[in-house]
């Protein structure tokens, strides 16, 4: 017996070589030490031994026992190993190759626009003010002199959200709301934002579009004021040679109220498509404060003045980079934002 369990543990040595998984161990462990192992013959017989063999052969099965237990669970250590090596092989990372390429993004050319803008005013001191694009129609209107029934408003229809609210039409409510703020006192602002009206969208209008106001109050300012503001901000914006001309206009806000155009760049002032032939193309409307507007805010016109203007971003982007259709700037198409 004791011989048979010898040529069992070369046996198991044998086999336990031949393998290379955890399954194929446990197949051997069940095979030497299981109910149907040659193990169990051997366990059968010892009924039949007398004291002194049972007493060998007990201890030779413990040992059997033993040694296969051990074995197997070296050569569990060595598969475990093995699959540690396979898998950190499989998974390893090559430094060296080519790594992914993100596409940078750009800012969008309003943006650019307005922020030189803003840089623009901010040199001269400036501060820059914000209003709410759901506005009411007190600070739309009533407070900019354009009272219930004014025809002036049939300018600048609107989305409604009630009787008393609109998606502003234009950045002027801001005047009101900042020189409410100030209670009297003076006021340097330019407020850009975004403005709505309700318009057919085409190559030149959009029911949503920029703009930038303006806003000085002041003791002593004079239409001067509004002149060399403007045009520093046209040279600034278009380069020093060109002219700056202050057109009559009407805007129920101003008195006297301008509208400002420019040499056409295109052409020099000789006249061509982009100008309609005038030599002049037309950038941004602008006026001296209205008293009422002054008066309606909390300023006694007779000390104070002030001067205001508004223009569309989008409109002097198109000028400054010759775009020609104002739905490029709303389509989000990288081929047409990266040229910027
Ligand atoms: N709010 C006017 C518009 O949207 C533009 C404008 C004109 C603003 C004259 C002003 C101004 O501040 O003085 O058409």
């Amino acid at each position: 017996m004791t011989e048979k369990l010898l040529s069992l543990k070369n046996e198991v040595r044998t086999a336990l070589a031949k393998v290379g998984s955890v399954h194929e161990v446990n197949e051997i462990k069940a095979h030497y030490l299981g109910k149907k192992s040659p193990l169990q013959g051997i366990l059968a017989k010892m009924k039949d031994a007398d004291i002194e063999e049972k007493k060998i052969l007990g201890k030779s099965i413990n040992e059997f026992k033993n040694f296969v237990e051990e074995e197997l669970s070296l050569r569990l250590d060595q598969i475990a190993a093995l699959e540690i090596k396979k898998q950190l092989k499989s998974e390893r990372v090559d430094v060296t190759l080519p790594g992914k390429k993100f596409s940078l993004g750009y800012k969008h050319p309003l943006t650019k626009v307005t922020e030189e803008i803003e840089d623009i005013f901010i040199g001269m001191g400036y501060e820059i003010a914000e209003g709410p694009e759901v506005e009411s129609d007190y600070f739309n209107f009533e407070l900019l002199n354009l009272p219930k029934g004014h025809p002036a408003r049939e300018m600048q229809d609107s989305f409604y959200i009630d009787n008393n609210y609109l998606l502003r039409t234009h950045t002027s409510p801001v005047q009101a709301r900042t020189m409410k703020l100030a209670k009297g006192k003076p006021v340097k602002i330019i407020c850009p934002g975004k403005v709505y009206r309700r318009d057919n969208d085409d190559a030149t209008h959009s029911h949503q579009f920029m703009q930038i106001e303006g806003l000085v109050v002041d003791k002593d300012i004079t239409m001067a004021d509004l002149k060399g503001t403007l045009t520093l901000l046209m040279k600034n914006m278009f380069g020093d040679n060109l002219e700056i001309r202050f057109r009559p206009s009407f805007f129920p806000f101003t008195e006297p109220s301008v509208e400002v155009d420019v040499t056409c760049f295109k052409c020099g002032g000789e006249g061509c498509p982009l100008c309609k032939g005038s030599g002049w193309i037309e950038v941004l409307g602008a006026g001296m404060v209205h008293p009422n507007v002054l008066e309606m805010s909390g300023y006694d016109p007779n000390l104070y003045q002030g001067f205001a203007f508004g223009l569309g971003i989008e409109r002097i982007t198109m000028l400054r980079y010759g775009i020609d259709d104002i739905r490029y700037f709303y389509l989000d198409d990288p081929r047409f934002l990266r040229q910027f």
